[in-house]
């Protein structure tokens, strides 16, 4: 599983929802689980490895070790939010690239398991924080659309080298 670096036009696609719970979907969030603790992330949406799917795993201690932490959220959807705050983030798609962004605090997600259920889930800080980024890719939305304006012009060197490498590996 290659995970797709910015620009790569797919990660502004999104996914579709997924309707279909065959051992398929079980594989792809292994797959996806496993190409997350390879790049040492804490969290992973199936457009960045090029599936356009409302599908996301995600472990907040980001370690192998502890597999109570892993969770798959098929069609995620929050359904109550609270408070907002500023915390540091990066992204697998984006190496190298690390910003503040502002999410909100206290969140409720609805989503369906890998079973087909559906599960409320309510989390806060950490956890909520990288629902909401993970999710965000869901919908082709990437966290450097959500920096400060300053954060914005720090980083604009670091984008443009992105986009140079990704012109380079295309051509
Ligand atoms: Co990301």
């Amino acid at each position: 599983m290659e995970i797709r670096v910015y620009p790569d036009p797919v990660l502004r696609r999104g996914g579709q929802t997924v309707t279909d719970f065959g051992p398929e979907l079980k594989q792809t969030a292994t797959e996806m689980m496993e190409a997350m603790y390879e790049e040492g992330g804490v969290g992973l949406a199936a457009p960045q490895v090029g599936i356009e799917l409302k599908l996301l795993v995600l472990n907040p201690t980001g370690s192998k070790k502890d597999r109570d932490g892993e969770l798959v959220l098929l069609n995620p959807k929050i359904t109550r939010k609270k408070g907002r705050e500023f915390g540091d983030e990066g992204c697998l798609s984006f190496p190298g690239i690390q910003a503040e962004v502002e999410r909100f605090v206290d969140i409720t997600v609805t989503y369906t398991d890998l079973d087909g259920q559906e599960q409320t889930l309510k989390a806060d800080t950490w956890l909520a924080r990288i629902i909401q980024h993970e999710l965000d890719h869901l919908e082709g939305v990437l966290f450097t659309d959500r920096l400060t304006p300053v954060d914005k012009l720090r980083v604009k060197s670091q984008l443009a080298e992105l986009e140079e490498r990704y012109k380079a590996r295309a051509s």
